[in-house]
């Protein structure tokens, strides 16, 4: 930089970052109204900082849009994408639902108050205890994706519970393979065959109710078609398997977001839009449609915050930062890419710019954050911003090489709290056996 802080021309990369970040006089990056330089020195890096104002607003966003496009509807959360406390909260407070993949995130979920009528059950591989939790705490649905489900469901159901059925669309989007679950070759949802048993179970057993269906194609998906294939493949099982008087048409998350500058995603608006008109065109009038967005709601809020502690000139300028992998699986899992920019200190003119590829500080090749990242000569003790990091890195986030998980702050208007903690050395030895 800084000649766009010091001329005060716009900086394109900084349309994917929350809006309203923009830099200080001094160059240096503020978001949510704080500076990351005194972010940094309160809290240490690496540390994710998540816009509260901005979470609220595109939740707000979504449930405008929703309500707006559907006279029956509800946004659920999709919690794998950050599963913690503060978020659950913040998603109860703006009228979202959650659903919940495992036993650790329904008692996250429920220890933070959430509203058991208003979860839903996700999972390929329930367990008892998964099962028997949910049962027990009165969820709304248990999304039954395999034979096993309606065995423990059968067992563990001491009053009535409704129901849900994944089926498999075999509709499989442009996204990269490791995100995409809805072709027929996933380990995810019933094909037809299965579903025709599941649901004669179902319909057999004293306490289920079959409430509706359910299907999930995909994340980071960034085109809509394959979401219209996905109502119009939905419908067309429905009436294959004789359920059409199912009331619930849960029709999944996995819109996509904007990485990179430039970048052209549909937004929250247009995404509900081409739902509600493959619904229009396919579903009855009087169905209850959920959505259930993780990535969309929740990635956008989030900027992961690292210090420099190498800089290696050699095959490639390689820049090391404290944190990767150990705090970022997306780009090792997915092949996501990312930007990178000097967020402090920044001296205005002083530095060439220079072609970087930003890596971790693990034992790992593959740990690279940003590939051929453009910054001014970075230097050690630079902080350097990656945006767009606020869905599945802090939940995926892991102790490898001893890395210890950052924490997180919740900021706006000028005002930051720490919501999780940083790890510390003694909590890595805290389950070891001695
Ligand atoms: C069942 C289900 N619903 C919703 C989602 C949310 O997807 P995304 O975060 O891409 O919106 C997922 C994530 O893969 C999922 O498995």
């Amino acid at each position: 930089m800084s000649t766009a802080a010091a001329t005060g021309a716009a900086e394109p990369v900084l349309e994917v970052f929350p809006p309203g970040t923009r830099r200080d006089g001094d160059g240096v990056l503020v978001i949510g109204g704080c500076r990351v330089d005194e972010l940094a020195a309160a809290h240490g890096t690496p540390v994710l900082i998540v816009d509260e104002p901005h979470l609220r607003a595109t939740a707000r966003r979504y449930r405008a849009a929703l309500a707006a496009a559907w006279p029956d509807a509800q946004v659920s959360y999709a919690s794998k994408a950050f599963a913690a406390t503060a978020m659950y909260r913040l998603m109860a407070e703006e009228g979202v639902w959650v659903d919940v993949a495992g036993l650790g995130e329904l008692e996250v979920a429920l220890a933070a108050g959430v509203d058991p009528a208003t979860i839903l059950v996700h999972g390929n591989a329930k367990g008892d205890d998964l099962i028997a939790r949910a049962l027990e705490a009165g969820v709304a649905y248990v999304v039954i994706d395999n034979l096993n489900d309606v065995d423990r469901l059968e067992r563990h159901a001491t009053r009535e519970q409704p129901v849900l059925i994944r089926l498999n669309p075999d509709v499989a989007p442009a996204t990269h393979e490791a995100m995409s679950t809805g072709g027929h070759e996933s380990k995810f949802g019933l094909p037809a065959a299965l579903a025709r048993q599941a649901i004669a179970r179902v319909r057999d057993a004293e306490r289920l109710t079959l409430a509706g269906v359910h299907v999930h194609i995909g994340s980071q998906i960034n085109d809509l078609t394959p979401f219209a294939e996905s109502v119009r493949a939905l419908r067309a099982l429905v009436d294959e398997l004789g359920i059409a008087d199912v009331a619930v048409y849960d029709l999944g998350g996995g819109l996509g977001v904007p990485h990179l500058r430039g970048e052209r995603v549909p937004t929250v608006e247009e995404y509900v839009a081409a739902l509600a008109d493959a619904a229009r065109e396919h579903l009855p009038p009087g169905a209850r449609i959920l959505i259930e967005p993780g990535r969309s709601l929740v990635a956008s809020a989030g900027v992961s915050l690292y210090r420099v502690v190498t800089v290696k000139r050699a095959a490639a300028t390689f820049v090391a930062v404290d944190g990767g992998m150990g705090d970022n699986l997306e780009v090792s899992l997915y092949g996501q890419p990312f930007e990178a920019v000097l967020a402090a200190p920044v001296a205005p003119g002083a530095r060439p710019p220079e072609r970087c590829d930003v890596v971790g500080q693990h034992c790992e090749s593959g740990d690279r954050l940003v590939a051929a990242a453009e910054l001014p000569a970075p230097v050690i003790g630079d902080l350097l911003a990656v945006p767009v990091t606020g869905a599945y890195t802090y939940p995926m986030s892991n102790n490898y090489n001893g890395a210890l998980r950052p924490p997180v702050l919740f900021v706006g208007d000028g005002e930051h709290r720490a919501v999780i903690r940083r790890e510390t050395l003694a909590d890595l030895v805290r389950r070891d056996v001695r």
